[in-house]
This record gives C-alpha cells, structure tokens and sequence, in this order.
C-alpha cells in the first residue's frame, strides 16, 4: 500500500511557512539598530544662557519644552516678536506688555538670523 502524506499542508507551503517565519525573526531583531535611535542634541533641552534667559523661562517654558523655540528657523526680530504676541494674545501666555520687548530682544539675540 501506498504510504499517504498526513500532514495537512504540502511540504511547500510547509517551506514557504517557515522562510516567512525566519524573515520575521530576522528582521523583528535586526530592525532595531543603534542608528535609528535618534537622541536630541543637549542644546535643546534648556534655553542659551544671557540676559533675558530667565524672564524667557519663566514666561515661555509652561506650556510647551524649550524645542518649540531652540528648533525654530532662525527669526528675525519682527518674526520673534509676532510670535511673543500669538502666545500671549492667542495661547493665553502670561506676558504683560512690559515683557515683550525684553523677550524679543533675548529670543532675537540668541535665536535669531543672526545667532549662531
Ligand atoms: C499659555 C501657553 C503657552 C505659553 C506660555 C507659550 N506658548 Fe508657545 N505655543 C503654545 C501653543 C498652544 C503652541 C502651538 C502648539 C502646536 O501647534 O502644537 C505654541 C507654539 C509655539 C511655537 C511654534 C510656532 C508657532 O507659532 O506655533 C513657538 C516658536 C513658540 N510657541 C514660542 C513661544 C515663546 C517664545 C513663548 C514665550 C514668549 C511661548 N511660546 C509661550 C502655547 C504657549
């Protein structure tokens, strides 16, 4: 008598089962690379020291890291300075009109077009 195949699936799709299993593995471990790993540069994470990076902490660190400004295109003044009066008049920053020309003048120095 003729020996008969028990089992269920064809030994090719058996073969075919465990190449796809075997790509899985290989790449759900090789995936996974020291490259890919982004670290944010230390900059970032606190304001540049100067004269007005204390009221700047104070006034613009609430609600949002430091990133939003250290990330920014370099602005220009003007620039700076509408961004100063969209946090306070749209988002509600607590900065008196005293404030702003000290903001922009730190944000323009340390952020802007022409700092480094
Ligand atoms: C009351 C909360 C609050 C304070 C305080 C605040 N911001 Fe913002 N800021 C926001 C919100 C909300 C956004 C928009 C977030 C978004 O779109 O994901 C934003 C976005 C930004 C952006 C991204 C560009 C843009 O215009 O949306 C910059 C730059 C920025 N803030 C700078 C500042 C500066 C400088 C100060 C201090 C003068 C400040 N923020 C204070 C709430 C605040």
């Amino acid at each position: 008598m003729k020996a008969q195949n028990q089992c269920f699936f064809g030994e090719q799709a058996l073969l075919a089962f465990a190449l796809i299993a075997a790509t899985v593995l290989f790449f759900s471990t090789a995936t996974v690379r020291a490259e890919d790993q982004f670290v944010l540069p230390p900059e970032t994470a606190t304001l540049k020291s100067g004269a007005g990076a204390d009221l700047t902490n104070a006034r613009c660190v609430l609600c949002h890291s430091v990133d939003y400004i250290s990330t920014q295109p370099r602005l220009s003044a003007t620039a700076w300075k509408n961004v100063v009066v969209k946090m306070q008049a749209k988002f509600g920053a607590p900065i008196t009109p005293a404030d702003i020309d000290a903001l922009v003048d730190y944000l323009a120095k340390n952020y802007g077009a022409s700092a480094n």
